[in-house]
């Protein structure tokens, strides 16, 4: 288990924190890249307002609501579908700040002494059917209250290697919210969507490829 790792029952008794729920929703596919390269699973992951990827989910305040409730409504407001959350689909709780984006230098005095009380992400993974894949991209697009707002768009990963970096490594060069980046990985390899040898190479090649 990773550093920072804690229970979903120690992170709910924790006072004094925020708490942030996101989920990995998946299918499996049948369908072929250029007919030929099997596609197998579809991730969705999301363009962020800040020009950064991570899951749909958001902030939840868990004396007004459970966590997967208020993921459920994260997932209301953000994919415009809903689509009930369980505990049974809780992955991980993990304490610590997520990696804040560049801070700009131009931030007044005053707003450097603020501090938020820290955060804790909980992630969440939940299978469902290739058709919900569609109707959530639609609805996204489309009805979410959040589209184009908080959401700029769902996107799917690409779990295939192609020429020069091409497919995952060069998805995985992109800037992540948070943690995002590492529960996209851990969730590949614990649900072996692709061989380990195939995901450690695109990991490698991920790091070399131009930005
Ligand atoms: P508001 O409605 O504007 O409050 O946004 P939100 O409730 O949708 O919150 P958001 O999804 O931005 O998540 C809250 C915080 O959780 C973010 O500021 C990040 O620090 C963190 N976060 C966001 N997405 C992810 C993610 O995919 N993974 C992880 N680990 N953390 C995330
Ligand atoms: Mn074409
Ligand atoms: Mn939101
Ligand atoms: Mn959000
Ligand atoms: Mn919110
Ligand atoms: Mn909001």
């Amino acid at each position: 288990m990773d550093s920072g790792q804690l229970s979903r029952a120690e992170a709910l008794a924790l006072s004094g924190h925020r708490h942030a729920c996101h989920v990995m929703l998946y299918s499996t596919t049948n369908t072929q890249l250029f007919g030929k390269i099997p596609i197998r699973y579809i991730i969705l992951m999301q363009m962020r307002f800040d020009g950064l990827l991570g899951f749909p989910g958001g902030l939840v305040d868990p004396s007004r609501e459970t966590l997967e409730d208020g993921l459920s409504r994260e997932l209301l407001e953000e994919l415009g579908v809903r689509l009930p959350v369980s505990i049974e689909d809780h992955v991980s709780s993990c304490y610590g700040p997520p990696l804040r984006p560049i801070s700009s230098s131009s931030s007044s005095s005053s707003s450097s002494f603020y501090s938020p009380p820290p955060l804790i992400t909980h992630f969440y993974v939940k299978k469902i059917e290739e058709e919900q894949v569609k109707e959530v991209e639609r609805a996204a697009a489309s009805t979410a209250a959040d589209h184009g707002l908080e959401v700029l768009g769902m996107v799917r990963v690409p779990l295939y290697t192609l020429k020069r970096g091409g497919g995952l490594p060069l998805f995985l060069s992109h800037t992540f919210i948070g943690n995002a980046r590492s529960q996209l990985v851990s969730t590949i390899l614990r649900l072996q969507m692709m061989a380990r040898e195939e995901l450690h190479k695109a990991l490698t090649l991920s790091v070399q490829t131009h930005r």
